[in-house]
């Protein structure tokens, strides 16, 4: 349901926000003359395509064609609706929006996500003032301290404490008057089979889990002693995706931007051990595996490097092979540590320090490096050791779409096993055929947002029509001298394609006389093809003069006249000659110009 905004509140909206700044908190971008680029976050690329243009405050990707304003961005990155897109806009830059105007269904249209938000900070509080209190409280605080936790970490991160009961959160929402379905969706409490609802979270740590822009999308709790299950998290809920959310994406933006390094661990207080000895570029994994998301989510949003920390080398191997396709596809340089036996970051950290833990760092070996000298350690040297290296690695080898890549480990491992190259490279291939027909065809149908990839949705070759008809529409937007003149020779009336017509309409009655209305006129489009289409036609960068124009407009109608006297030619000695059939043909022809018209 939409909610009804005023105009000047939009436009407040639009003035105020940056689309820089909205956009790199979720992409890195690096300033490449005058606008900024980056890897683009609605499609898997490996060399950046994103285009922000801050002078004129809209995002353009030159590789899959989506653009618009900082609404549209927002829509479409968080998936979310106009309405929710503006009311975060709003609040993140402190706009009031005259909800007292709102009527009753359009109160209840505030955007359920930011609802959860919402309650999820309050339940935060909740937790927090539990675990300062004087009662039940002081055992987790204890624990937290017993664990090596300084109250700076503590607060920072928010941690707090769910009380032992089945209904202590349930009694907070009561007094909070939250509603049965908000409640419900954010997961902390559960309904009873009968009626009523109990606490999800009791007698446990618990943990916020913010995201990137620092919402809190979910929370993790842990038991204070041997009880199981010693951790649990949020349920899925529509802002908590384990798959997509990282622990610490919040903390350890700046500092991994910075190194260009990520640590990636399994633990909540792992990430807190490392962060509070000064490794604050770190983000753990929810109880899962990592993810096609999350590597992509690192690699646009962190770094071009990750190290994945592992407490065991079996853990790593495991892990290792799984995730290895999902680095090398993301072009995200990936290292395994393996810490001694018997410690996870956590221990390590706390008993060695942090120069400890560097050292280990800087022996950590590239993955594919680690997966052959791990499979060697297993299988040994002799011949059907070497024989079954080759089959461990198999499959990670063919799972590296970059041809280079993969013969340059092919070659490490030949030289390594002192085997030829060619015979490793049969047998990767032997596995070719069966692999093409599952795992590659699955890879290349969907990409990471489980979206049609680029090679799929790509638009059929434009003609030449309408490469002209967009260098007009895009000279009308950067040199609005021309209007008077396309008005004039009635261009339009030549136009075919109908989303150029439009933009170009609207132009016309709007010309833009400064990069900053640009981003004004993005409000007159109603669609996201309409507004993907205006930003790359405003991202275009062509220079042309005065002349320049008025000659690209005249060999655009000239040309559309040659075709039309063409066609009357053609019409006329068709009828001369008595062809019906291509009489009728031409003839159809020519009222499919004219409906175009
Ligand atoms: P501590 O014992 O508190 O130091 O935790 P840890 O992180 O060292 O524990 P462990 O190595 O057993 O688990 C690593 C991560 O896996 C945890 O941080 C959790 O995210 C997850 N995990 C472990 N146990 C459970 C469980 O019982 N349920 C769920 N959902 N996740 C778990
Ligand atoms: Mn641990």
């Amino acid at each position: 349901m939409a909610i009804y905004i005023p105009e000047e509140k939009l436009s407040e909206i639009r003035n105020t926000a940056n689309i820089t700044d909205i956009i790199s908190e979720r992409v890195v971008l690096k300033k490449a003359g005058k606008d900024y680029v980056g890897l683009c976050p609605f499609h898997s690329e490996k060399t950046p395509s994103f285009t922000v243009s801050s002078v004129k405050q809209i995002f353009h990707c030159f590789g899959c064609g989506a653009g618009g304003d900082v609404f549209s961005f927002l829509m479409k990155h968080e998936g979310i609706g106009f309405s929710e897109a503006v009311q975060s806009l709003a609040r993140r830059y402190g706009i009031d929006l005259p909800e007292r105007n709102m009527s009753a269904s359009q109160k209840a249209a505030v955007s359920l996500r930011q609802q959860m938000f919402d309650l999820n900070r309050q339940v935060m509080a909740f937790f927090t003032d539990q675990l300062s209190g004087r009662s039940s409280g002081q055992k987790a605080m204890a624990y937290l301290e017993k664990r090596g936790f300084r109250q700076e970490i503590i607060t920072q991160f928010g941690l707090g404490f769910a009380p032992d009961g089945w209904d202590n959160l349930v009694r907070f929402y009561k007094k909070l008057n939250v509603s049965h379905s908000l409640a419900e969706n954010t997961g902390l409490i559960v309904p009873r089979k009968d009626s009523g609802f109990y606490d999800r979270f009791r007698n446990r740590v618990m943990f916020p889990i913010f995201d990137m822009t620092n919402q809190i999308i979910g929370f993790g709790g842990r038991v204070l002693d041997d009880s199981k299950p010693k951790y649990l998290n949020s349920p899925e809920t529509p802002i908590y995706h384990k798959s997509r959310s990282l622990y610490g994406a919040h903390t350890a933006k700046n500092k991994s931007r910075e190194t260009g390094n990520v640590y990636i661990v399994e633990g909540y207080f792992d990430l807190l051990a490392l962060y509070q000895h000064g490794v604050t570029n770190t983000v753990a994994t929810l109880g899962t595996s990592l993810t096609v998301e999350h590597v992509n989510a690192l690699r646009r949003g962190f770094a071009q490097k990750a190290f994945l920390v592992f407490d065991s080398d079996e853990a790593g191997l495991k892990a290792a092979r799984r995730s290895i396709s999902l680095f090398m596809n993301a072009s995200m340089d990936a290292a395994v540590i393996v810490l001694p036996k018997g410690y996870d970051p956590d221990s390590f950290i706390f008993e060695f320090g942090r120069e400890a833990f560097e050292k280990v760092s800087e022996k950590a070996i590239g993955m594919v490096e680690f997966l052959i000298e791990s499979s060697i350690k297993t299988n040994g040297l002799s011949m059907e050791g070497k024989v079954r290296v080759i089959s461990d690695l198999q499959q990670p080898l063919l799972e590296i779409n970059d041809n280079v890549a993969r013969s340059i480990y092919i070659k490490y491992l030949a030289e390594r096993l002192s085997v030829n190259e060619n015979a490793i490279i049969e047998k990767i291939k032997s596995g070719e055929k069966r692999f093409n027909q599952t795992t590659r065809q699955n890879n290349r149908l969907k990409d990471n947002d489980g979206q049609p990839s680029l090679s799929e949705s790509e638009p059929l070759i434009e003609s030449e029509m309408i490469k002209v008809e967009k260098q007009i529409v895009s000279m009308m937007l950067k040199s609005p001298e021309i209007l008077p003149e396309i008005k004039e020779r009635r261009v339009l009336d030549y136009f075919s394609d109908k989303r150029l017509i439009e933009i170009a309409k609207i132009v016309l009655e709007h010309p833009i006389y400064g990069d900053e209305e640009t981003p004004g006129l993005m409000n007159h489009l109603e669609s996201a093809d309409l507004k993907n289409m205006f930003a790359s036609l405003v991202i275009e960068d062509e220079c042309r003069d005065l002349n320049n124009c008025e000659q690209l407009l005249s060999q655009f109608i000239n040309g559309i006249e040659r075709r039309q006297n063409s066609l009357l030619s053609q019409i006329k000695s068709a009828q001369e000659s008595n062809d019906e059939e291509l009489l009728f043909e031409l003839l159809r022809k020519k009222q499919e110009q004219s409906v175009n018209r």
